[in-house]
């Protein structure tokens, strides 16, 4: 945008979505037009009486305070001799209610602010620019009230209301061409069923937890409403819950002119497979006039996965409409309560499944470029990005610095270099990495650990429930110094390594990371053998008959996966991992930041049965024992909804909330055995391993690689297992099948029988 000036409304009126318009002529002929629009909130922009582009929620969600961004549009077709621009704004992120503590709101200004530019370059060579500024005029809306969390009212039977010119506004921040996807209508579900509950409540139920809105096509009479609040779950007796959504009202109303037309909502959205109608106009409810409309980044479909075992099939679906629910302009930890956040833990948990499923390296192009900029001087990364914070009694409240939150920074550039191969990529985002890196560094007492100071709370396993005081508490138990201490070994670990793709000199870190080793096992790993091998001896008295917390799966599991052991010391972990998982029922005890790792150590140390195990696993704690209590998308507790139906606390209980769906990567990458090599990014090189089970019957997967389709299908018949293989051209795999075979192959089909 050429130049910058941002407007605002003359009048604030709380909540209320304002139309901001411009009257312009051509007086030539138009060679080309274009127009670039932001706001501060997010707006919607209609030229001429029809809308511009198909992106909702515009201009995304950014720190809003540092870089917003503007789109960009082609409005040649649309251009006339004489043009009416109308943008209208609403509150959204910025201006809305934001965050988990109750009335937060303006976040980044108490009104909504506007930005424009129409570009018109004539035949004759010359150009025009029309800017905001305070010749536009300001109408009402019908849209008398609109909030991320709390709903939108829209009014058909409002008169616009002239408010006067604009006034200039100087908000300040940098303004950057659209770096995400744009965010777009999906899928429109019908309505399964129409359900008077026990209540007598009408609650129509569309099958599918979701994130998006519900239109409907209605006439109705003048004046009457439909009135909608939203429910992921039923609660035991059927009956409509809404308690988990916490302060977000997510209220809908539509005030009907007597027209047939089309209601939903343009500038707020919800998390929902359930609407109950409050108010409905005097007439039959035909549920063909309803949809939910499904609403996400237009981030592209790459991977896919079946199986003959329906629950595991139920369970991918589930992970694959997580990341639909929660990668909406950025990756957030669950669609409907009133968080929405990008939390940054959740985020690199994920990232790997995530770039299976979909290809989300436009997706986190952009959300990279938030961390860096949210990044703190001296190197820390909080635990959300956009930032969010707030003042509590005059006290800066902000979420915490924590190990396995912060550690996006360099988890999430690795795993998306690791899934494109794309160094520019890698280029842009080391800096931030390194200095993640050199912040753990120089945090707390210890040099080569990372020991927690006085004042610093990590999250931990978070909702672990191997805690005494049993699975209702939010952190696990594994000792906290332990899995930071183990992230601070993987950051330095994952600076090497894209320092050596980028051919850098990385010695300085390399030295560094056997420091963090050496000191590691010396704390740690010597403790946990010996206690391993001589519990009663060793154990210190305040831990003796309770969990351990250097010693949990979680614990063990991250041993395991970062390779933190020495090469005699695996088995005794592996066999202790084991024993854990047996005394617990064969079920895990991790939270978010042992689940992602626990069928890998298992794995890796030669137990993919055990691993197995924990995946046919039905019982709470299991992935599977949503699936049987009816989830469509993953659950933020393992047991969200009790054994007797109960619910968790309504504190802190989303049911689509995508972090132990990164399970998902453990199915292409062990039981279909698709994975890209240390030194292969963007699946240069491959490994083709897959890890068949007879109770799974068949597995069919595909991941679209930025190098084409590779494929690893098997299936047994008459108690031998058929291989098939497809690797694309450009490509290596080294295939290795359970009976110990291993060839090298490059483009082309392959077939094995076993
Ligand atoms: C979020 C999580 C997040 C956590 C931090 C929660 O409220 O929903 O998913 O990572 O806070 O511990």
């Amino acid at each position: 945008m050429k130049n910058i000036q941002w407007i605002k409304s003359p009048v604030d009126k709380d909540g209320a979505a304002f139309i901001f318009a411009k009257t312009f002529n051509t007086v030539k002929e138009v060679e080309n037009a274009v127009v670039s629009i932001s706001s501060v909130g997010v707006y919607k922009a209609v030229l001429g009486g029809q809308k511009i582009g198909n992106q909702i929620l515009t201009p995304g969600y950014t720190s809003y305070d540092k870089r917003i961004q503007f789109n960009t549009y082609d409005i040649t077709d649309k251009i006339k001799n004489e043009n009416n621009l109308e943008i209208t704004v609403a509150p959204g992120w910025a201006v809305g209610h934001l965050g988990y503590k109750k009335d937060c709101r303006n976040f980044y200004s108490d009104h909504v602010i506007a930005v424009a530019e129409i570009e018109i370059t004539y035949t004759d060579g010359t150009c025009e620019l029309i800017n905001t500024d305070g010749t536009w005029s300001v109408y009402t809306s019908p849209v008398v009230y609109s909030d991320i969390y709390m709903g939108e009212t829209f009014d058909a039977t409002y008169e616009p209301e002239f408010l006067g010119t604009a006034v200039l506004d100087n908000f300040n921040t940098t303004l950057i061409p659209q770096e995400g996807e744009d965010i777009v209508e999906h899928e429109r579900l019908a309505p399964v069923e129409l359900i008077i509950t026990p209540k007598g409540e009408r609650v129509i139920d569309f099958g599918q937890n979701m994130t998006g809105y519900v239109e409907f096509n209605v006439k109705g009479k003048k004046g009457e409403k439909i009135v909608t609040t939203c429910a992921e779950v039923l609660d035991k007796d059927g009956n409509f819950y809404n308690a988990n959504y916490r302060n977000a009202k997510n209220k809908i109303t539509f005030i009907l002119d007597g027209t047939q037309r089309r209601y939903k909502p343009e500038f707020s959205f919800q998390g929902f497979r359930y609407i109950r109608l409050e108010e409905y106009p005097d007439m039959p409810i035909n549920l063909d006039d309803i949809r939910a409309i499904v609403v996400h980044s237009d981030i592209e479909r790459t991977g896919y996965f079946e199986c003959g075992y329906e629950k595991i099939n139920q369970l991918y679906h589930n992970i694959i409409w997580g990341q639909k629910s929660n990668y909406l302009d950025v990756p957030t930890d669950c669609p409907q309560r009133d968080e929405r956040l990008g939390w940054t833990g959740d985020t690199q948990v994920f990232c790997r499944t995530a770039a299976l499923n979909f290809n989300v390296s436009k997706f986190f192009e952009k959300w990279l470029g938030d961390l860096r900029v949210d990044q703190r001087e001296d190197g820390a990364i909080l635990g959300v990005c956009p930032e969010w914070h707030t003042y509590e009694k005059g006290a800066l409240y902000q979420t915490r610095i924590s190990a396995a939150w912060g550690d996006a920074a360099v988890i999430v550039p690795w795993e998306i270099y690791r899934a494109y191969g794309d160094k520019n990529f890698l280029e842009k985002n080391f800096e931030m990495m390194k200095k993640w890196a050199d912040f753990i560094h120089g945090s707390g007492p210890e040099e080569f650990l990372w020991i927690r100071a006085e004042n610093e709370y990590h999250y931990g396993d978070w909702l672990g429930i191997d805690i005494d005081g049993g699975s209702d508490s939010c952190e696990g138990a594994t000792s906290k110094n332990l899995i930071s201490s183990v992230y601070f070994a993987n950051a330095v670990d994952i600076v090497v390594k894209a320092g050596e793709e980028l051919g850098k000199d990385v010695s300085e870190y390399r030295e560094l990371y056997k420091k963090i080793f050496a000191r590691f096992h010396e704390y740690f790993v010597e403790k946990i053998i010996k206690l391993i091998c001589d519990p009663e001896h060793e154990c210190e008295e305040e831990f003796r008959g309770k969990v351990h917390p250097n010693v949990t799966q979680t614990s063990l599991s991250l041993i395991l996966y970062f390779k933190l052991y020495l090469p005699e010391e695996k088995e005794i972990i592996a066999n202790k991992l084991e024993e854990l998982i047996h005394a617990y029922g064969d079920r895990m005890t991790t939270g978010f930041v042992g689940t992602p790792y626990i069928l890998h150590a298992l794995t890796k140390s030669g137990k993919s049965d055990v691993a197995y195990t924990l995946l046919f696993q039905n019982k709470n704690p299991s992935w599977l024992y949503s699936v049987e209590k009816g989830a469509t998308t993953m659950w933020e507790h393992w047991n969200g909804i009790k054994e007797d139906g109960s619910f968790w606390s309504d504190s802190m209980n989303s049911f689509n909330h995508y972090a132990y769906g990164a399970v998902g990567d453990w199915l292409y990458g062990t039981v279909a055995g698709i994975s890209v090599c240390e030194n292969g990014a963007g699946y240069k090189k491959i490994v083709l391993q897959p890890h068949p089970d007879k109770r799974l019957g068949f597995v069919n997967c595909t991941v679209d690689t930025v190098r084409g389709k590779v494929q690893s299908n098997w299936y047994y018949k008459c108690d031998k297992v058929y291989f098939e293989f497809t690797v694309p051209q450009g490509t290596e795999a080294k295939i290795v099948l359970p009976n110990g075979y291993t060839e090298t192959v490059r483009g082309g089909k392959y077939m094995y029988i076993v």
